[in-house]
């Protein structure tokens, strides 16, 4: 059998979609090749969210092809996710030696088609379609390719974004809302667990809206709230996480999940994207910069310690001096414990790009500094201040830095790096904090031990 190599770009959705395109071939009998030029199939999951995203993984297929053009000419190619959906045919057009493009709502569909693609029948093949139900399709999982069961691991819950942002195409790449049933993410949720796995996270493009269109309100709660509490029931299921979120989700029925709910673990990715009323609502991003403080306020009364992250886009049209200014302060005032910034691209069809006032790169490259340096600033004090605490972690296998040491995490989603045996995987252990790295924590159980 052939054997399959996947790039992902971009989000955990996206790391999601892959490892289920890779469980599924994995099924069919495909191995999983250890690099691009040994693989049979070479498929690239893309992203869109930002022009540099798509020109990375362009700039690797065009590589890719040109290698194998000299050296292996029936190896077989495709582009998957966000930016085929986008771009169809085409990407073929462009890059002839492309053989598939699967859009993001095909993922299922992927040993299918390169079936008939290795087989001859079928030459090229670009499906971009939409296609109904597709948003239970991602279920195979392959738990680090089942040598070990994985400890954590992330369920799909729903497609889709109906908020239209004006910066954002993932309207148009992940299309409409749509959701999957409550008993059939339970069912997914508990076969993890009885393979193994203690924390998930669920995961979609607004997964706050999760089950809106179909599931009343009841008793106060919102659909994705129920979902929350059917899931906390699977025994043995330690930890409940999510992303990602928009902080108009943030109602009191979810608020008072977390004080209510032991798994639910105290830490929050809420993306805030600016902190100028005027430029969010040129975002149409549906809260002001005081809306966002009250949530924030809100969680913190129940769950004082709880780490909240956000993402910030940097100079998106119009933005002035003032209008970064408050978003610096915002930061300070929040205090987020980590911050992903991105610098505003222009994205084909949305309203945004047609904006007047795009801001220079040059003053879009001094704000990020500026921004990247208060982030890390504030970001790298508090994991400071974590020394000499006592932290409950998850114990999720080698550490990435260095494989002869341990990593769990948190509940509030910080790293911790431990001297550890494989037998302490998937526990939950008490660490005392002896230092702190960049955005990484180094603990010690021993210290818990002798207490
Ligand atoms: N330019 C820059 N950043 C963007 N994001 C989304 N669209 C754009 C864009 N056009 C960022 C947002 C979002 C994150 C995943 O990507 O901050 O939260």
């Amino acid at each position: 059998m052939p054997s399959v190599y996947i790039k992902t770009y971009g989000c955990q959705m996206n790391e999601r979609d892959s490892e289920a395109v890779a469980a599924q071939l994995v099924a069919k009998g495909y191995a999983l090749a250890p690099s691009e030029t040994a693989a049979d199939v070479v498929l690239l999951n893309t992203c869109s969210v930002r022009d540099a995203a798509e020109q990375n993984a362009l700039g690797r297929m065009t590589t890719l092809v040109g290698m194998a053009r000299k050296r292996r000419p029936e190896q077989v190619f495709g582009f998957l996710g966000c930016m085929a959906q986008s771009r169809g045919r085409e990407l073929i057009d462009k890059l002839p030696d492309v053989d598939l493009v699967l859009g993001t709502q095909k993922f299922h569909r992927a040993a299918e088609y390169l079936g008939e693609i290795l087989a001859g029948r079928r030459e090229k093949i670009v499906d971009v379609a939409e296609e109904q139900g597709s948003e239970a399709t991602i279920k195979e999982h392959l738990l680090n390719g089942k040598a070990k069961s994985a400890v954590t691991a992330f369920v799909s819950i729903m497609q889709g974004c109906n908020q239209r942002c004006t910066f954002c195409i993932v309207p148009d790449t992940r299309g409409e809302e749509r959701s999957r049933t409550i008993p059939d993410i339970v069912a997914e949720c508990r076969e993890l667990v009885a393979r193994g796995v203690r924390e998930i996270t669920l995961l979609g493009q607004i997964v706050t809206s999760y089950g809106k269109r179909d599931l009343p309100v009841k008793d106060g709660r919102s659909a994705f709230v129920q979902l929350l509490d059917a899931i906390h029931e699977i025994e043995e299921l330690e930890r409940i996480r999510f992303t990602s979120p928009h902080p108009k989700g943030y109602g009191d029925d979810l608020i008072e999940a977390y004080a209510r709910l032991p798994k639910l673990v105290e830490s929050a990715h809420i993306p805030v994207q600016s902190g100028s009323d005027r430029i969010l609502k040129l975002m149409h991003r549906g809260y002001t910069r005081e809306r966002f403080l009250g949530i924030i306020a809100k969680l913190r009364a129940v769950q004082p310690h709880i780490g909240i992250t956000t993402d910030i886009i940097v100079g998106f049209p119009s933005e002035t001096d003032e209008d970064f200014e408050q978003t610096l302060s915002l930061v300070r005032e929040v205090k987020f414990q980590n911050g992903f910034l991105f610098k505003y691209s222009p994205r084909r069809d949305t309203p945004a790009a047609a904006m007047p006032d795009q801001v220079p790169p040059e003053i879009i490259e001094s704000r990020h500094a500026r921004l990247l340096a208060q982030i890390n600033d504030i970001g790298l004090a508090h994991y400071e201040s974590l020394v000499g605490t006592r932290q409950q972690i998850l114990v999720e296998g080698a550490s990435h830095r260095n494989a002869t040491r341990l990593e769990g995490r948190t509940r509030t989603n910080k790293i911790v790096i431990f001297e550890g045996t494989d037998r302490h995987r998937g526990q939950l252990m008490d660490v005392r904090i002896t230092r702190s790295g960049s955005f990484t924590l180094y603990g010690d159980p021993a210290i818990v031990n002798v207490e």
